[in-house]
C-alpha cells in the first residue's frame, strides 16, 4: 500500500522565523500517520533551522530547487549534494522554474539525475500551459516532459520518484482554473503509460503521481479520489495552517474509509 504523499510548495515565502511559526501550528495540529507522509518545502534558507525543529515521525523536508553540479565555481547555487543531509525530496521542474528560469526539458533532465545521484527523491513536476491544452497537445508535452526527465535513470531509481501533474493553467498564480477530474485521471493514466512503456507496468505502478493546482481543504478530497492519484501538491493552501492541516485530515479519513489501515 502506498502512502499518500501531502507536499507543500511554500515558494518564495516565509523567513525563518515565519516559517517556525508555521512549522509550530502544524506541528500541533496534525497527528503522526504511519499512511500518509506530509512533506514540506520552504526556501532553502531555512532549511537547516527546519531541519533542527521538525518532528521527523511527522514530516519531511524538499528543497524547491537545486543545482545539477555536485560542486564548483557557481555563484549563487546551492547543490544538490549540500542539500542531502537535509531534505528526503527535491521538488524539480516546477512550471514557474520552467518558465521564469528558463529552465529547460534537459537541464530538468540532469536536476533529476544530481537529486538521485545524492540520494534525494525528486518531485519532478510536469504540465501543460492553457494554450497547449486547448491546441490538443497537452500529451505531446507530457510525453517530452516525462521521457527527457527520466532518460539518465535506472527502472531502480525511476521506481521511487515523485511526479506531480500541475496543469498550469490550474495553479493559483496563474489562473488557477478548476481542473476536471476527468481531464487528471487522464493525464496521470498517460504519464504512468509513459513511464510503462520506457520501463515497464511494475515500475510505473509503483510510482507515485501526485495532483497539483489551487488544492485546497475543500477540493482535496475530489482530487484524491481520482484513480491512480497518490497525493497532492499544495502551494497557496499550504501557507495556511486550518487549511493545510484540514488537506491532511482529509487524505487520512479518507484512506480509513477505504478501509486501509
Ligand atoms: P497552488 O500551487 O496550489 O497555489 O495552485 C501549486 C504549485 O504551484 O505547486
Amino acid at each position: 500500500m502506498k502512502r499518500t504523499l501531502i507536499a507543500a510548495n511554500w515558494k518564495m515565502h516565509l523567513n525563518a522565523s515565519q516559517a517556525s511559526l508555521l512549522l509550530h501550528r502544524l506541528h500541533e495540529r496534525i497527528k503522526i500517520h504511519r499512511d500518509i507522509e506530509v512533506v514540506l518545502a520552504p526556501s532553502s534558507l531555512v532549511l537547516q533551522p527546519m531541519s533542527m525543529q521538525i518532528d521527523r515521525r511527522k514530516f519531511r523536508l524538499a528543497a524547491q530547487n537545486g543545482y545539477h553540479k555536485d560542486e564548483g565555481a557557481f555563484t549563487g547555487e546551492v547543490s544538490f549534494t549540500m542539500l542531502k543531509d537535509l531534505v528526503h525530496y527535491a521538488i524539480i521542474g516546477h512550471s514557474e522554474r520552467r518558465m521564469y528560469f528558463d529552465e529547460s526539458l534537459e537541464v530538468v533532465r540532469d536536476k533529476v539525475a544530481a537529486a538521485v545521484r545524492n540520494e534525494i527523491t525528486p518531485i519532478l513536476c510536469v504540465g501543460e500551459t492553457h494554450q497547449e491544452r486547448t491546441e490538443g497537445e497537452t500529451k505531446q508535452v507530457l510525453h517530452d516532459q516525462v521521457t527527457t526527465a527520466l532518460s539518465d535513470l535506472t527502472s531502480e531509481e525511476v521506481k521511487d520518484i515523485v511526479i506531480a501533474y500541475e496543469p498550469i493553467w490550474a495553479i493559483s498564480t496563474f489562473g488557477g482554473e478548476i481542473a476536471k477530474p476527468d481531464d487528471i485521471r487522464d493525464a496521470i493514466a498517460h504519464i504512468r503509460k509513459q513511464v510503462a512503456e520506457l520501463y515497464s507496468k511494475k515500475v510505473a505502478d509503483k510510482v507515485r503521481v501526485l495532483y497539483g493546482g489551487s488544492v485546497d481543504d475543500h477540493t482535496v478530497g475530489g482530487y484524491l479520489a481520482i484513480d491512480g492519484c497518490d497525493g497532492v501538491l499544495v502551494g497557496g493552501a499550504s501557507l495556511n495552517y486550518h487549511k493545510f492541516s484540514g488537506i491532511v485530515d482529509v487524505a487520512y479519513n479518507l484512506k480509513h474509509a477505504d478501509g486501509a489501515s
